[in-house]
Parts: structure tokens; C-alpha cells; sequence
């Protein structure tokens, strides 16, 4: 199979992966609008071609938080990135670190913050939820502390899991769930071995090494449900803030009056994202709600975005858009799934190379120079 392009990984991953996974990742809530218009939005975005300007020499870096990033990327956390390759946190911090950019350990990953932060050479990022037991929250943030990580990732647009349809009807969920997951992991047996066998323990690692005893992943869905807290405002963040040495940024964010008070709250970042589409559907794109955010809080704090990104031109259309830095979720996970380490590090320099190319043809040679400008304004 000849892959060069996030969709060609797509269809790798459909192929090895067993449904109920694969369906996990690349579904989205209800009837899947937003994640729809996420990816047609973004690549609606029409670009201005400038051509005969001396592109002879371009920098695809930025600096963020005081880290320097080769391209204005970083992938985005994901939730049980361990069972769609064996160890998978592992080997996309490896891919993500060698490509010099952040990996963002999720809170519900396979494999705990101490197997992989001493497998990198840069800090990772810790992405956090808002759980029911503040215990485990806070230590968390002290393992990430003490494991180097950098940068607080806060997700605060899951008090309560969206509603998937696909989940229930591929087994990841729903009626006899055990038993149909059983039986495809039987029939894709190069996951089997790969991850069924090899990639033990399953487990939310990050949560069994607080409670000191196997989580499982039995019933993953039922335990998001009984332990995301809807109690959860800005008050609550306030200790965090407090116990943060690093910076702090707000993931979530889709709304410029919550950007504002992202910034009054005096977090660091924001990441505008609706997680991918998987949280309530029909709620706006990351394209169509970055420009306003952007003329809420461009300058006063950093703007991440994800949520419909697929390639180079997509990093360049979110910064055009008002983004200080691209994040990606999908696309390095269907890389991952179908190739490993070595799928998500040609991903990332397929995303460079793409990068490039829109940069060239627009005629800015660094990333501080991809503005507004860049953008086709119909009359
Ligand atoms: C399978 C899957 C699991 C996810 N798990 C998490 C998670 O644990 N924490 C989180 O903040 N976001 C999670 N997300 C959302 C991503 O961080 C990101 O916002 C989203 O994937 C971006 O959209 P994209 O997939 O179109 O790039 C998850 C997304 C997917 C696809």
C-alpha cells in the first residue's frame, strides 16, 4: 500500500486495527457534524498565491513556552493511545521528540508518565482531566512534575463524555461489548500479537499507579461516565494554577468570551478545539471559531488549535486563521496504528514538507509572517 497522506494512514489503520478501536478514534458525537465541518471548514480556507518573492530560504520554527518547535505542531493528547500500537505512547513521544516537537501524555493513556517521559530528550506535555477524586488530580500533577513534563494541558470541555453512536454499534460500548470485541480482536490478528499480546498491561496507567491496583479497560466508557466531574468552573482551577510551576494552558476553548477569561484567570494558552467533534455536535469548527478568539486575545495569550487538521497546508491555514501553534490528533493517530514510530515520524515529515510547499506559494519564510494577510477575503 502506497501511503503519502493522513487518509492513506486512515486506511491502513481501518485495516489493522479491530473495529471497535478504530471506530473509537475516528468517530465522533451524534451524527457527526462538527467533525464533518472540521475537516471541510479548515480546507475551505482559501489561501492568497504569491508568487517570485526568493523562497530560497525558509524556517518553519517557532518558539513556544519557552521551547523551540522544528514546525508549529505538537500532537494533541489521546486517550488509550497504548491499544492501537503496542506501547503507543512510547513510540509517539519518540516520533513526535525526534522530529523536535511536544508529545501530550492524556490522562487516560495505556502506559503511565514514568514509562515514557525518561524515553524522550525533551519535556513532554501532560494533558489533564478534571476527575471526581482531586486525589488522583494532584498526583498527577506531581508525577508530571517530577517526570520533567513541561506544559499543563487542562481539558475542560468533557465534564461529561459526549454521546458516540458509532461506539455502541462497534463494540466499544453496548450490549455483549466483551464478547464482539473478543471476536475481532480474533479476526485482526496482527494487532492481536502486536498489542493484544505484546502490549500488556492494558490498563489506564496513570490511574492504576495512583490507586495501586489494575484498572482494566473492560469498561472504559462506563468509567469516564462515573468519574468526569460536571461540578467543574473556573474556581476549581484556581489551586491548580497555584500548584503549576509550569505553564498552563486551557484546552477546549471555542468561544471568544471563554478565551477572555482564560486570559483573566491568567492561564498561558488556550488550545481552540471541540475535541475533535466528539463533544457536542453542531457546535462550531476550529476554523470558523479561531478568527473571533484570535481579535479576542491574539497577543495576550498563546493560541494553540486543533480539530480538523490533516496536513501541512491545514498547520498553515490555523495559523493564517489566528493560531500561534497546530495540534493534531487523528492524523498522528492513524500513523501510529498503522506504522508505529516510523509511521508517525513520516507523518510529521510529510506535514513538514506540506508546510513548505504552502509556505513557498504564499510567499512568507517564517512562521511569524503567516498572518491574516495570507488569507482570500471574498468581497
Ligand atoms: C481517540 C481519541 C481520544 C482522545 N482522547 C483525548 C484525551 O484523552 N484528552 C483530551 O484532552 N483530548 C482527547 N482527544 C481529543 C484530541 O486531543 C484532539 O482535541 C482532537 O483529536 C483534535 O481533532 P483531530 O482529531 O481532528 O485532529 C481524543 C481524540 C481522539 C480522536
Amino acid at each position: 500500500m502506497i501511503i503519502s497522506s493522513t487518509s492513506d494512514y486512515r486506511a491502513a489503520a481501518q485495516k489493522r486495527l479491530p473495529p471497535f478501536l478504530f471506530h473509537y478514534i475516528d468517530g465522533g458525537a451524534y451524527a457527526e457534524q462538527t467533525l464533518r465541518r472540521n475537516v471541510e471548514d479548515m480546507a475551505a480556507v482559501a489561501l492568497r498565491q504569491r508568487v517570485l518573492k526568493d523562497m530560497s530560504r525558509l524556517d518553519t520554527s517557532i518558539e513556544l513556552f519557552g521551547e523551540k518547535l522544528s514546525i508549529p505542531v505538537a500532537l494533541s493528547p489521546v486517550g488509550l493511545t497504548g491499544m492501537y500500537r503496542r506501547r503507543g505512547e512510547v513510540q509517539a513521544a519518540r516520533a513526535a521528540d525526534a522530529h523536535g516537537i511536544p508529545f501530550t501524555m492524556s490522562t487516560v493513556s495505556v502506559c503511565p508518565i514514568e514509562e515514557v517521559a525518561p524515553r524522550i530528550k525533551r519535556p513532554m506535555w501532560f494533558q489533564l482531566y478534571v476527575l471526581k477524586d482531586r486525589g488522583f488530580m494532584q498526583n498527577a500533577l506531581e508525577r508530571a512534575q517530577a517526570a520533567g513534563c513541561s506544559t499543563l494541558v487542562f481539558t475542560v470541555d468533557m465534564p461529561v463524555p459526549g454521546a458516540r453512536y458509532r461506539d455502541a454499534h462497534s463494540g466499544m460500548s453496548g450490549p455483549n461489548a466483551a464478547m464482539r470485541r473478543y471476536w475481532q480482536s480474533v479476526t485482526h490478528p496482527a494487532w492481536s500479537m502486536d498489542v493484544g499480546l505484546l502490549g500488556r498491561p492494558h490498563d489506564l496507567g496513570n490511574i492504576s499507579a495512583y490507586r495501586g491496583s489494575p484498572t482494566g479497560l473492560a469498561d472504559y466508557i462506563g468509567w469516564l461516565g462515573a468519574n468526569f466531574d460536571p461540578s467543574i468552573s473556573w474556581k476549581d482551577l484556581e489551586w491548580i494554577r497555584a500548584f503549576w510551576k509550569g505553564p498552563m494552558v486551557i484546552k477546549g476553548i471555542l468561544d471568544p468570551e471563554d478565551a477572555k477569561d482564560a486570559v483573566r484567570f491568567g492561564a498561558d494558552g488556550i488550545i481552540v478545539s471541540n475535541h475533535g467533534g466528539r463533544q457536542l455536535d453542531g457546535v462550531l469548527s476550529s476554523a470558523r471559531a479561531l478568527p473571533a478568539i484570535a481579535d479576542a486575545v491574539k497577543g495576550q495569550i498563546k493560541i494553540l488549535a486543533d480539530s480538523g487538521i490533516r496536513n501541512g497546508l491545514d498547520v498553515v491555514r490555523a495559523i493564517a486563521l489566528g493560531a500561534d501553534c497546530a495540534m493534531i490528533g487523528r492524523a498522528f493517530i492513524y500513523a501510529l496504528a498503522a506504522a508505529g514510530e516510523a509511521g508517525v515520524k513520516h507523518l510529521l515529515e510529510l506535514l513538514e514538507k506540506e508546510m513548505r510547499v504552502a509556505m513557498t506559494l504564499t510567499s512568507v519564510s517564517k512562521v511569524a509572517d503567516i498572518t491574516g494577510d495570507l488569507l482570500v477575503r471574498e468581497a
